[in-house]
């Protein structure tokens, strides 16, 4: 069943993936771009606010945990690929670089088992880092099976750098074998642009086998043209900054391109790095299977939101979450070893956006929003704050200034533990809001725990905002200078 793993790929990948399970892999790791990237927001109606939370580092360096890993590929990976490591660690040196590439090449093991022998992976990666991974990626997959080099290539905002301008990422396409029976769908991915079709008009190009049956790379039939077969640079236009659900959310066309390429219907793709999730909901548009794992809340919070609004699509039902908290000893394993992620999954329970500034600035009091329309052309808001540690009456006074200072219209307290008495007492006191669209009273301040949560409990408001419906149209036409 389609998957969402919320952890470390690597961990992942060696629990849950079967050998020889999947069909095509994307993976568009970090860059080592020396980046913190992180997640801007915007309120409903578009507006830029000041807040940011960092989603994910680009930044390696070599310490005790990257040595066990180069030991840990010195044990147990095949004889090239240690050579190669080896060679690297002679000619490049304890540096961010073999930081980098230590941390590829473990997970690239991983990810050549577990594709099927008729399978492809797509390696997306920019000029940092290529040209290493590109040998890795030679020592794991056999340099027989290198298909591609692809460039994608997108138009940015001049900026005056004295160089050219780096307008492009690469992609690594490499296939598990080279057996015939690999999936390629050429002929669906056809280009039709005016002037193709005015230099190749009269020909149709059949990739496979030519009249007599036999197989060739390329065959030209006199034809009702198709168009050409598309070649390894590819234009296409980026998302803008300003409509990124997620930093480095990449273009449902350059994944509809890849999948339609090397899968068929039914077939399983896996995205170990999946961001917020573009692999994922261009597999479920074309009716592929999916895994999609990725090491932060904020990114699967962002899928399921996603997959909702989009598909109807709910966690649970329609498919599955795995390595989230399922009950309240998981829920207080993961408050224990990182507050944040758990601060994250919670808000994700009642499809709150987060607003946490895990690195920025001082302490808003305000760790997430729920949006909802009860007024033609006006949103309202309903503060969440998460708690994970002992909470008291005075949490619920201080939730409530802030509610009061943001002019906001509720307050939803969510709480590891029980409430005390005093607490229930102190939120009840503080009365109603009245919808008058929907007439009706909501609870001006809500305290839920995480126990009712598990337990399907949601806050009582008016129907919430569908905040990701729009990252199907944010996708930008090549010449986008928005950024
Ligand atoms: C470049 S982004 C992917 C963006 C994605 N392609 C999209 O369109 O949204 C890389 C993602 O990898 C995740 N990540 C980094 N290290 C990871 C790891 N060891 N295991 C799983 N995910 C990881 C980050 O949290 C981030 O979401």
């Amino acid at each position: 069943m389609n998957t969402l793993y919320y952890g470390d790929n690597l961990e992942i990948l060696r629990k849950y993936i079967k050998d020889e399970s999947v069909d095509l892999i994307y993976l568009d790791p970090p860059f080592k771009s020396n980046t913190d990237y992180n997640l801007l927001f915007k309120e409903p109606n578009g507006k830029p606010s000041q807040a940011q939370i960092t989603a994910f580092e680009d930044t390696w360096h070599w310490t005790q945990e990257t040595e066990r890993t180069y030991q840990a590929i010195v044990e147990s990976a095949p004889a090239k690929v240690i050579e190669m490591m080896q060679a690297f660690r002679n000619f490049v040196g304890l540096n961010d670089m073999m930081a980098y590439l230590t941390m590829m090449c473990i997970r690239l093991v991983e990810l050549h088992r577990v594709l099927a022998p008729t399978g492809s992976i797509y390696l997306h990666c920019d000029p940092t880092a290529s040209h290493y991974l590109k040998l890795v990626m030679d020592t794991i997959f056999g340099k027989k099976n290198f298909r591609n080099e692809i460039l994608w290539h997108y138009r940015k905002w001049p900026s005056g750098q004295w160089q050219f301008q780096r307008n492009h990422d690469v992609i690594l396409f490499f296939s598990k074998t080279d057996s015939k029976e690999r999936v390629f769908n050429q002929v669906d991915l056809m280009e039709r642009t005016a002037s193709t079709l005015k230099r190749f008009g009269k020909h149709r190009i059949v990739s496979g086998h030519d009249d007599s049956g036999k197989r060739v790379p390329s065959a030209m039939l006199e034809e009702e043209s198709l168009g050409v077969p598309l070649d390894d640079v590819w234009d296409i236009g980026r998302v803008p900054p300003i409509k990124q659900l997620f930093p480095t959310q990449k273009p449902e066309k350059l994944l509809s391109r890849i999948i339609r390429a090397s899968s068929n219907e039914n077939q399983v793709i896996l995205d170990p790095f999946c961001g917020c999730g573009t692999a994922i909901v261009e597999a479920q548009k074309l009716r592929r299977q999916w895994l999609g794992i990725d090491i932060t809340c904020l990114a699967t919070n962002l899928i399921k939101g996603r997959l909702r609004d989009m598909f109807g699509m709910e966690s649970g039902k329609d498919y599955l979450v795995e390595c989230e908290p399922k009950d309240l000893t998981g829920a207080r394993e993961l408050a224990q070893s990182d507050r944040y992620q758990f601060q994250w999954w919670a808000l994700s329970l009642i499809h709150a956006k987060p607003y946490a500034e895990k690195k920025k600035g001082a302490d808003t009091g305000i760790d997430g929003y729920l949006y909802f329309s009860d007024e033609k052309g006006a949103y309202k808001t309903a503060i969440v704050q998460v708690k994970s540690g002992n909470v008291s009456v005075k949490d619920v006074r201080d939730l409530s200034h802030v509610v009061t200072r943001e002019h906001a219209e509720m307050g939803v307290l969510l709480t590891l533990n029980t409430p005390t008495a005093a607490m229930k007492k102190e939120a009840a006191g503080m009365g109603f809001y009245e919808s008058k669209h929907f007439r009706r009273e909501y609870p001006k301040f809500q305290l839920i725990t995480i126990d009712q949560l598990l337990g399907g409990a949601k806050p009582l408001t008016p129907p919430v905002f569908r905040i990701y419906r729009q990252a199907q149209q944010a996708e930008s036409e090549q010449l986008d200078l928005a950024e």
